[in-house]
């Protein structure tokens, strides 16, 4: 079914469009390379409505979501027509999600990763399968992990505030993981999120709620 405003309901629509008008004055920008959906709950189409018609005036050049899993990238992509440049998600050696990544391929949904050191957890930087594969390239953790998701056709946003560390995670250009190398990282997959099962109705529940009370004031 084709989006269509008689059976969407306007709320979100005009909020998204005054919060990219907020922002845009905040950011003192003419236009946005990139602007996503967060969360994939509550008035999505109506977000999605406003987005697309942002981009359609040039005022956003790529519109995207976040945390959608398979089950809602594909409702997204079968009912809006508008298919999402990028789903940023959960993704490193713990939990690598080949299955959605399958999926968002199938539509042309770029994976961008978030938390791709895992946010330090698990003690990642030291894991032992990581560190001796580093050796093997004179790379770090961190840049194996990297250089592990972009042959995955993974986009990586890693986060740092500190400037060796920024250098460091760019770069990751001059080698190449071998297939057994590729193929130790993926044993490392727990199948499980370290942060927030989306899927799991009582953080859905806690979360949306959050969402409710903390929403910025129009
Ligand atoms: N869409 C969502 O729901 C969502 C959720 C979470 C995060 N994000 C976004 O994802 C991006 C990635 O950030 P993230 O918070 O998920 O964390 P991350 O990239 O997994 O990890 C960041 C941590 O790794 C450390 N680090 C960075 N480079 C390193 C290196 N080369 N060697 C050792 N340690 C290194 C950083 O410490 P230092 O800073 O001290 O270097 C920081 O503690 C951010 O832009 C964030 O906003 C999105």
């Amino acid at each position: 079914m084709p989006l269509n405003s008689t059976i969407l309901p306007p709320r979100r629509h005009k909020r998204a469009l005054k919060a990219f008008d907020a922002s845009m004055k905040k950011l003192g920008l003419d236009y946005l390379d990139l602007y996503l959906i967060h969360q994939p709950y509550g008035d999505i189409y109506g977000a999605w409505r406003a987005m697309s018609r942002l981009k359609k005036e040039g005022r956003i050049r790529s519109i995207g979501v976040s945390n959608f899993y398979a089950d809602r990238i594909v409702d997204l992509c079968e009912n809006s027509g508008v298919i999402p440049a990028v789903n940023q998600l959960e993704c490193h050696p713990f939990f690598q999600r080949e299955a959605l990544k399958r999926v968002l391929d199938g539509y042309g949904v770029a994976f961008e990763s978030w938390a791709s050191f895992a946010e330090g957890k698990n003690n990642i930087f030291k894991n032992a399968v990581l560190s001796s594969i580093g050796e093997k390239y004179g790379k770090s953790s961190a840049q194996v992990i990297l250089r592990w998701l972009i042959q995955r056709d993974i986009i990586v946003i890693p986060k740092s505030v500190k400037i060796e560390r920024m250098k460091q995670n760019f770069d990751i250009f001059d080698f190449a993981l071998a297939p057994d190398d590729m193929a130790a990282i993926a044993a490392l997959d727990t199948g499980k999120t370290l942060f927030f099962d989306h899927a799991d109705p009582e953080r859905v529940k806690w979360l949306v709620n959050w969402m409710k009370h903390n929403a910025p004031k129009q």
